[in-house]
């Protein structure tokens, strides 16, 4: 039986360290202000964004939720983005994925002053990432990831970390992240995606097995080796009549069986999400630490 990797307790570590750096930067007169703006009503999306806006409340950061009706244009979405880059009281401005349809997603991200992009999403924040200067902002679920493993004293320096999913929110960015030089880096990365041939045969040589793919309960026991650690960044709903909301939330990973064989392994829920939230909160100190 594996060791669970709590990711509320590790995100609360998170919290008693963000709480000291807020109470120094409020003694210099500054107070972290985050922006997070949602175009339309998508339930999930609704669900975030108000989890961030009280996880802002709790820590006594200035919190703006900026919520636009489905049909916002492509012009009133840049306008907010650049009034909301102009405001001295913002640090760090989200716009919640997926927007509706009639937006340009890449092109609002471009439009953000990369220095408030707490989502590490602008191109110069992912050429931050790739080029090794710490002053970007790298996006909130690997770097939940990242210091998941670090908080739970695993080794990543010269380990084998395989990478499910070749996503730019998740997969990618973690790849390049592991493989950077220094603490929580180091690591041989291989990622794996729908493409990869002998795929099983790859995660099994993982000594840290990071699932990102957005399947549920992909990772079988055969993908995993006895003594892997598994982190599990899915968050799907399955339908479930038996239960009252009519789903379920399971992850990319089958939980019991891999369990059997993991050393450690997160749970979903409880696991990653957790820490995305830390890390946005993070994120968006470090944005008006460096303003
Ligand atoms: N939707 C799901 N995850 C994310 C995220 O990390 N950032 C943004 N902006 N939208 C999301």
């Amino acid at each position: 039986m594996s060791r669970l990797i709590e990711g509320r307790t590790i995100a609360e570590k998170v919290y008693a360290g963000l709480r000291s750096e807020i109470a120094e930067l409020k003694k210099r007169g500054r107070t972290p202000g985050l922006a997070v703006v949602l175009v339309g009503d998508n339930p999930a999306s609704r669900a975030y964004v108000r989890s961030k806006d009280k996880m802002c409340r709790d820590l006594g950061l200035h919190s703006v939720k900026l919520e636009l009706p489905a049909d916002t244009t492509q012009a009133e979405l840049l306008a907010r983005v650049r009034e909301l880059n102009g405001d001295p009281a913002i640090h760090g401005i989200l716009v919640q994925s997926p927007p509706p349809k009639q937006i340009d997603e890449a092109a609002i991200v471009r439009a953000l002053d990369p220095a408030k992009d707490v989502d590490g999403f602008h191109p110069t924040n992912v050429a931050k990432l790739a080029l090794g200067d710490v002053s970007g902002f790298v996006p909130c679920t690997p770097l939940g990831c990242q210091r998941l493993l670090i908080e739970s004293g695993i080794e990543i320096s010269g380990a084998h970390v395989v990478i499910l999913g070749r996503s730019m929110i998740v997969g990618k960015t973690l790849a390049l992240l592991l493989m950077r030089k220094g603490r929580g880096g180091d690591a041989t990365v291989t990622v794996v995606h729908s493409r990869s041939r002998r795929l099983a045969e790859i995660t099994r040589s993982a000594d840290i097995l990071i699932a990102a793919i957005g399947q549920p309960e992909f990772v079988r026991a055969e993908h995993v080796c006895e003594g892997a650690v598994v982190i599990d960044v899915g968050i799907n709903r399955v339908d479930d009549p038996m239960v009252e909301r009519g789903y379920r939330l399971v992850g990319d990973v089958a939980f019991t069986e891999v369990s059997e064989k993991a050393s450690a392994i997160t749970p979903v829920p409880g696991g990653v999400g957790p820490m995305t939230i830390a890390m946005l909160m993070s994120n968006t100190v470090k944005a008006c630490g460096q303003m």
